[in-house]
């Protein structure tokens, strides 16, 4: 029976998760590496998407799902969250989120690949510090135990299972389950829009537990981050408003690639301006947001707002300059619709978490629908499975291996960083990818002494797992783009893989 939890990580998975299991009288404690308050959510912009008006359905929300997954994403995974969207929202609402209204009702955008404007949004483009926001104030109403700034350094397994967790400081906790919601890694790549804490310490948690990946060679590159001053995001919602993006001569290139231009799937976008900038020499293309007009866009994106003209651009009369940038891990830790992964003890939830909802490419807003949604259903499984009942994970592929082998040279994060943008990126070749994992097998880091040396640990190991799964996916599909197997395979796989010390 479970009494005790540990949440690890305090995104909308985690202090869902938190609340939910506070709420039905477990005993838990949030474990965080930065403040309660800091976590990739609390960057989200665009906001959460959810059908919440008659002219939209819940099977229109699935089919726009898994049109954007490009064959991979779990149905099952898409119904159980997309149905859920409606009551989220109002779960959201009662702990305190104030979504924007307009009209006297719940004001929606639209952003790529969705067929309807159903993205709810806080303060413009806000939306993830309005949740955080509701949620830690919640949490610390209740009371839940928390501990800032403290780091897991690894999962303690005792027969199978995991029964607590080892800090960084030295200090073991017992407990009788273990809810990963670390986030994603966006700093595997040198770009990305993630905060600092983003470093795939989960994954790798999860990998040295011997808990099994998936699919974690997808990795979602945001097709626009502020190229100027650091790879802040620029919503994809600006696009939504209707924004363009134009090359450095001015021309709106994304009508020559796709139907559906600058709101095209969010790989195809990424990677065209990726094409385009190798034409340019490197250069950034423009986002073009002068026909929304001054008052529309410090209303509508205040955020946005603020960061561009920090950076002395007045985006009502110039465009913006844009590049891709890392931004959120499709795979993660193989998990069941209960959050439950392959190690009894051990649950994941959130960006950390594979429940096949994103398939080979996200869509946009669907990330933070999903964490609230399993932060609460990993605690209805906690209570309501039988102890003994095993997850069932798709199944069906052999994991790849990782082993502790042949490390001997030093490397430090701009090495890991430098590799993962070159053989990683959003293009890859067989070649490189292989040369790529070989050296990744050499390198090793400084033991993990402070965060710094932990996280870099942890990048390494992930970066090997995202290698050895991009290498052995000869297809290109969603954000997986092989330039020497550009087509789609006909048979659909998920890649597993697991570590072996
Ligand atoms: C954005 O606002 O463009 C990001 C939304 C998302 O990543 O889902």
């Amino acid at each position: 029976m479970t009494e005790r939890l540990i949440v690890v990580g305090s995104g909308v998975a985690g202090l869902t998760a938190a609340l939910a299991a506070h709420a039905r009288g477990l005993d838990v404690t949030v474990i965080t590496k930065s403040l309660l308050t800091e976590s990739n959510t609390r960057y989200a912009q665009g906001g959460i998407a959810a059908v919440t008006a008659d002219d939209d359905s819940v099977s229109s929300h699935v089919a726009d799902t898994l049109r954007a997954g490009a064959g991979l994403s779990e149905p099952t995974s898409a119904e159980a969250v997309c149905a859920a969207g409606t009551e989220t929202v109002a779960e959201l609402i009662a702990a305190g989120v104030r979504f924007d209204v307009s009209d006297g009702r719940l004001a929606r955008g639209l952003e790529a690949a969705h067929s309807r404007a159903r993205i709810l949004h806080a303060d413009g483009d806000a939306t993830g510090a309005a949740i955080v926001g509701a949620l830690v104030a919640r949490a610390l109403e209740a009371g839940i135990d928390v501990r800032e700034h403290t780091m897991v350094a690894d999962l303690l397994v005792r027969d199978g299972r995991v029964h607590g967790v080892h800090l960084l400081d030295g200090e073991q906790l017992d407990t009788d389950a273990v809810v990963l919601a670390t986030g994603g890694a966006g700093h595997l790549y040198p770009y990305t829009t993630n905060p600092a804490v983003a470093t795939g310490d989960g994954l790798a948690l999860a990998l040295r537990a011997g808990a099994v990946l998936a699919d974690v060679e997808f990795v979602q590159f945001h097709p626009t981050s502020l190229a100027v001053g650091g790879n802040v995001l620029v919503s994809e919602a600006v696009r939504g408003e209707g924004a363009v993006l134009r090359d450095v001569h001015g021309h709106r290139f994304m009508l020559d690639v796709h139907p559906d231009a600058e709101l095209a799937p969010r790989d195809v976008v990424a990677r065209a301006i990726a094409r385009q900038m190798a034409v340019q020499n490197g250069a950034p293309v423009h986002l073009d947001a002068t026909a929304l007009g001054a008052d529309f866009l410090a209303r509508r994106f205040p955020t946005i707002d603020a960061t561009v003209r920090g950076r002395g651009i007045d985006w009502s009369v110039e465009p913006v300059p844009v590049t891709p940038a890392a931004h959120y891990v499709m795979g993660g830790v193989a998990t069941d619709l209960w959050g439950r992964t392959s190690v009894p003890g051990l649950l994941a939830v959130g960006e950390v978490a594979w429940t096949g909802l994103h398939g080979a490419n996200r869509l946009a807003s669907n990330s933070l629908l999903e964490g609230a949604v399993f932060g609460r259903r990993v605690v209805d499984g906690l209570i309501e499975q039988s102890a003994s009942s095993t997850p069932t994970l798709t199944s069906g592929e052999e994991p790849i291996v990782l082993r502790a082998a042949g490390a001997d040279r030093w490397c430090g994060r701009d090495d890991i960083q430098q590799l993962a943008w070159e053989a990683l990126g959003l293009e890859r070749e067989g070649a490189l990818l292989d040369r790529a994992l070989q050296t990744l097998t050499t390198w090793q880091v400084a033991s993990p002494t402070d965060v710094k040396s932990a996280e870099d640990a942890n990048l390494l190991l992930v970066a090997r797992a995202v290698a050895a799964a991009a290498l052995a996916r000869e297809e290109s599909r969603g954000a997986h783009w092989r330039t020497d197997a550009p087509d789609v395979a006909r048979s659909v796989r998920h890649s597993f893989v697991r570590w072996e010390a």
